[in-house]
């Protein structure tokens, strides 16, 4: 829910800086992956009111636009926590526990995949395959690769980013 207010409320300069984004880039709709990841690096994700926009400008309709977002994974549509938890979910890690680990790490955050905790603090998203299969199962914290995880580990590492 934080993450759905946040995302339907830009702050006051987005719409400059979504404009300029389009005007750079184009209004075909061939043009739609390249504004989309344009808007989601400078953003960090995607609003529904720049789905809008942008569907507006390639005369497309927002659902055509929102299709698209919510089809690729590495679409966000809400903004993420300070901290991201990516946890692998392909087949190497499943078969060395990934699922089991997945099920307890986001019991103990209290949240599922693609939702941050209410303090802000972490975002728990999936993966697949963060060429560690041999090290399975893996993720990252921010960006940094862990291997052989465990729910311990994890909420140790988790423990250590919310101190
Ligand atoms: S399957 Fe998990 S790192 Fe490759």
């Amino acid at each position: 829910m934080r993450g759905f207010l946040l995302a339907t409320t830009p702050a006051p300069d987005t719409e400059p800086r979504l404009s300029a984004i389009l005007t750079a880039i184009g209004d075909q709709q061939a043009d739609l992956m390249n504004i989309l990841h344009a808007v989601q690096a400078e953003f960090g994700f995607i609003s529904e009111k720049s789905m809008r926009a942008i569907a507006k400008a390639l005369n497309l309709t927002a659902a055509e636009v929102h299709g698209v977002v919510t089809f690729y994974h590495d679409f966000k549509t809400a903004p993420s926590g300070t901290h991201v938890l990516r946890l692998c979910r392909a087949e190497a890690c499943k078969s060395m526990g990934a699922d089991h680990l997945a099920a307890e790490v986001a019991s103990a955050l209290g949240i599922g995949f693609g939702e941050t905790t209410a303090d802000g603090a972490v975002t728990l998203e999936e993966v697949f395959c963060l060429g560690l299969c041999a090290l399975a199962p893996a993720g990252d914290l921010d960006g940094k690769q862990y291997a052989r995880l465990s729910s311990e580990r994890v909420a140790l590492l988790a423990g250590k980013v919310r101190a």
